[in-house]
C-alpha cells in the first residue's frame, strides 16, 4: 500500500511534467527553428512530436487529476491529510478549470495564458516542497 501511494505521486508528476512539455517544445521550436529546419527527417519527427504533445495536452492535465485522486485515496487511509499535498492538489485543480475555461474560450487573451503558465510554476513549486 506504501509503495502504490507513492508510485501514484510519481504517475501525478509524469503527466505534470507532459503537460508542460507543451511549453519546452514550442520554446525549442521558436529558438532553434534554424537549426530544425537543417534536417529534414529531423524537423518531421520534431513536428509530428509537437503536435502529439499539443493535441494531447488538457488530457494529459486531466490524467494528472485522476492519479491524484488516486493517490489522495491512498495517502489518506495510509498515512491521513498532508497540508503540502493539499496545497499542491489545490493549484493542479485550479489550473485545470483554467485550462478548460481557455480552451472554451475562442479568444483566450494574453492574460489568461500569463496566468495559467504561472500557475504551472506555482504547481512545480509546491510539489517539489511536498516531496522534498
Ligand atoms: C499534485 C499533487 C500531488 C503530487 C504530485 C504528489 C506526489 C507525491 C509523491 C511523488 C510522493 C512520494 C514522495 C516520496 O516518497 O518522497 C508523495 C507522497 C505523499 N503524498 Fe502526495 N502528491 C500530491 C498530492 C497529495 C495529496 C492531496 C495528499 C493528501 C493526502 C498527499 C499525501 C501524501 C503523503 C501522505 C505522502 C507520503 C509521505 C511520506 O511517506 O512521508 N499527496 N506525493
Ligand atoms: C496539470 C495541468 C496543466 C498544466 C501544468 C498546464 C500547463 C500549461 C502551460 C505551461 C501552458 C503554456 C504553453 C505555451 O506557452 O504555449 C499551457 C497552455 C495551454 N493549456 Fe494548459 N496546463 C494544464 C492543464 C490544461 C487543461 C486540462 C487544459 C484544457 C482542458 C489546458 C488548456 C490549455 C490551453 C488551451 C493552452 C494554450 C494553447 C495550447 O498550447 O494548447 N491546460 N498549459
Amino acid at each position: 500500500m506504501e509503495d502504490l501511494g507513492e508510485f501514484l505521486g510519481y504517475i501525478i508528476i509524469f503527466f505534470y511534467s507532459l503537460t508542460v512539455l507543451n511549453y519546452v517544445v514550442k520554446f525549442i521550436n521558436k529558438k532553434f527553428k534554424t537549426q530544425i529546419r537543417k534536417n529534414k527527417s529531423f524537423a518531421d519527427s520534431y513536428q509530428k512530436m509537437m503536435r502529439f504533445v499539443v493535441k494531447n495536452h488538457r488530457y494529459f492535465g486531466f490524467l494528472a487529476v485522476f492519479f491524484l485522486l488516486l493517490h489522495f485515496s491512498v495517502q489518506y487511509l495510509t498515512h491521513g491529510l498532508s497540508f503540502t499535498g493539499l496545497a499542491a492538489a489545490s493549484l493542479m485543480i485550479l489550473q485545470v478549470i483554467l485550462g478548460i475555461y481557455g480552451q472554451k474560450k475562442k479568444k483566450r487573451g494574453k492574460l489568461w495564458l500569463t496566468i495559467h503558465r504561472s500557475v504551472a510554476v506555482m504547481l512545480l513549486i509546491t510539489i517539489a516542497i511536498h516531496i522534498e
